[in-house]
């Protein structure tokens, strides 16, 4: 099976947009949606039902971002820009997507060939998964092979043999690493809509589970109409600085 894997869209119409075109013609059979559609950007409505409506079938689970939205956590640790964005989305969004968001599988969702999605980590859907001390807990806890990741929004993997945890890529790189057997696995794709690592291209994944191979990728988009979008709807001007910076 070849999966094309998206996580924390963050209601960035446009960088979903960018996405999905560039994939469209691309084989592969299933997409894995790692949660937080919404929260931070002003295209709540579009992102979501770009999900709703995606040409594959789709494993998805919820992210942090989706729960406050969906009225299922209240956010209280969110900081003023993120608790802002998240009540004007569920102010804005339209009846049928903010259901599709309120109704998001919580993670972890295991899936065939030994894998796994979760939006933080699999013990703990709101887990930041930054080193290796994270990612040393989860393998000893978790028995899934590959995990795959959000929540960070930086691209990143973290590799267990035996007993021994290292990182094999962390912060902001695209290129492809091969799976071996006898190892397993913690991977990030980077975040759709809003990446953290200092490139504000939109970051994505695939994985092939046949050839056991995982490859990152960015593209561009225009973050400048994402920022537009931002300020025009009077959310928060540092969700549009953001975006150019990539942090
Ligand atoms: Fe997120």
């Amino acid at each position: 099976m070849q999966f094309l894997i998206l996580s924390d869209l963050h209601g960035n119409a446009e960088a979903t947009d960018a996405v999905l075109r560039r994939v469209r013609r691309k084989r592969f059979d299933a997409y894995l949606v790692l949660g937080d559609l919404v929260g931070y950007g002003a295209g709540p409505n579009q992102v979501v039902e770009a999900v709703r409506n995606l040409d594959r079938p789709a494993h998805l689970v919820r992210g942090n971002h989706d729960k406050v939205v969906a009225g299922i956590e209240r956010g209280e640790n969110f900081n003023h820009a993120a608790l802002a964005a998240a009540r004007w989305t569920a102010e804005h969004l339209r009846p049928a997507n903010l259901r599709f968001v309120r109704e998001l599988p919580r993670g972890p969702v295991d899936l065939p060939e030994g894998l796994t999605i979760c939006h933080g980590s699999p013990l703990d859907e709101d887990q930041y998964v930054f080193s290796i001390f994270e990612a040393w807990d989860i393998f000893g806890s978790y028995p899934a092979d590959v995990i795959f990741f959000g929540h960070t929004h930086v691209p990143s993997m973290f590799v267990m043999r035996g007993r021994e945890t290292r990182v094999a890529l962390l912060h902001g790189t695209t290129g492809t690493i091969r799976i071996q057997p006898g190892e397993r696995y913690l991977v990030n794709p980077g975040s759709v809509g809003q990446p953290r690592d200092r490139d504000p291209r939109a970051a994505y994944m695939t994985y092939d589970s046949k050839t056991r191979t995982v490859r990152w990728y960015r593209i561009p988009y225009p973050v400048e109409r994402a920022q537009q979008r931002i300020l025009k709807r009077g959310l928060p001007k540092v969700l549009a600085d953001r975006l150019a910076l990539g942090v």
